[in-house]
């Protein structure tokens, strides 16, 4: 199959994964445009992975088919009502630095999600969270190339069936075989805006600095100041953010580890499920700040795995199932990794 010029064959991946894992791709587009998408369209190879800032993905080994790196920009209000701001972004977008411009604007809503890695293309598709917000309670819509057709797809809000860490993207596989490449993201902010501060480290971090009354931007700074403390800046030290999910697990099962770890921290659920603090059950296993080889769970914060230098995917996935293996033996707790393994 003839495909476009701006298709390279043999492309080093070792720069383009926050965990600095070495691999290749066969293919390899980077795309600027939805009219380069319209090009490939019917001539993508069965294998195709579309990647953002690969800040959520663990690279298993090399990829032997096209990657298609998504590097959309533009950034603009797209309409406005009596009650919200609809503000569109291009999927290629940085995610952080497209909340901080919206709050520049003047445009409150997104700030609890400050210092996420990633890009805004890739935040529908595992509905990424942080401090009492997920991206599914600001989404509007997105737009969408179909590789197999070429038609642009638009997604509203129920279409893309947003739950814990999960949307339709990764329900039907499509964010691991390319079939449907987001292009834009609109986001809905209500004018009326609401201070979101009961989440512990928020409330405790807004008193330490003495403040009662948070603006939105003080708000992003007192997440970013807490990230920065917890959280490893992949630049200075490779990784992918939360290696596992936080559990979700019956009423039944969490009265039973309740009884046994009263101090295990959990969140019930609306529907009467409970998640379970999965950094917690890593550390309580021993592995919080432990190697294996040249990976480990890192000190400050035990869900994330660090890559310390020169790891490959083998090395991540023996500590993954080593992790894995200890909560399981300890909690009777199945740990589901969070980044998607390629
Ligand atoms: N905890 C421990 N030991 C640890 C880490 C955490 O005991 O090593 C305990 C904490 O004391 C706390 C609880 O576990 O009681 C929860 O910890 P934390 O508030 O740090 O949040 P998290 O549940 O570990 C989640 C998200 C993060 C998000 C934070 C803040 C997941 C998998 N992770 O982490 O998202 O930033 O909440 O809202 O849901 C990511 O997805 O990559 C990510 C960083």
């Amino acid at each position: 199959m003839n495909l476009p010029d701006f298709v390279e064959r043999e492309a080093n991946l070792v720069a383009r994964n926050t965990l600095a894992l070495p691999a290749h791709a066969a293919l390899y587009a980077k795309i600027h445009s939805a009219d380069q998408l319209t090009l490939l369209a019917g001539k993508v190879p069965s294998r195709c992975f579309i990647l953002g800032d690969g800040s959520n993905l663990v690279l298993t080994g090399d990829f032997n088919g096209l990657v298609l790196h998504m590097a959309i920009g533009g950034r603009e209000l797209a309409a406005e009502d009596a009650d919200a701001w609809y503000v569109r972004a291009g999927a290629g977008e940085n995610w952080h630095d497209f909340v901080g411009w919206t709050l520049a604007q003047g445009w409150p809503g997104l700030e609890n999600l400050s210092l996420i890695p990633g890009t805004v293309g890739a935040a529908p598709i595992q509905n990424i969270g942080a401090y009492g917000l997920e991206v599914a309670d600001r989404f509007h819509c997105l737009n969408a190339c179909d590789m197999l057709t070429g038609q642009t797809v638009r997604l509203d809000h129920s279409a893309c069936r947003f739950a814990y860490r999960d949307s339709v993207f990764k329900q039907q596989g499509w964010h691991l075989d390319g079939r449907l490449a987001i292009t834009d993201v609109t986001f809905r902010l209500p004018k009326v805006w609401q201070p979101l501060t009961r989440y512990a480290d928020v409330a405790a971090e807004l008193e330490a600095q003495g403040i009662v009354t948070a603006s939105a931007q003080q708000i992003a700074h007192a997440i970013i100041a807490i990230r920065r403390r917890k959280l490893p800046d992949p630049a200075q030290l490779a990784n992918a953010g939360s290696f596992f999910q936080n559990p979700v697990v019956d009423a039944a099962a969490a009265d039973r580890l309740l009884a046994c770890h009263p101090g295990l921290p959990h969140y019930p659920q609306a529907d009467g499920r409970s998640k379970l603090a999965a950094g917690w059950l890593v550390e309580q296993a021993g592995w919080k700040g432990r190697d294996l080889g040249p990976v480990g769970m890192y000190e400050k914060q035990a869900l994330v795995l660090v890559n310390r230098g020169g790891a490959t995917g083998s090395d991540v996935m023996a500590l993954m199932q080593a992790v894995q293996r200890d909560v399981r033996a300890k909690f009777g707790v199945e740990l589901k990794p969070e980044p998607i393994l390629l």
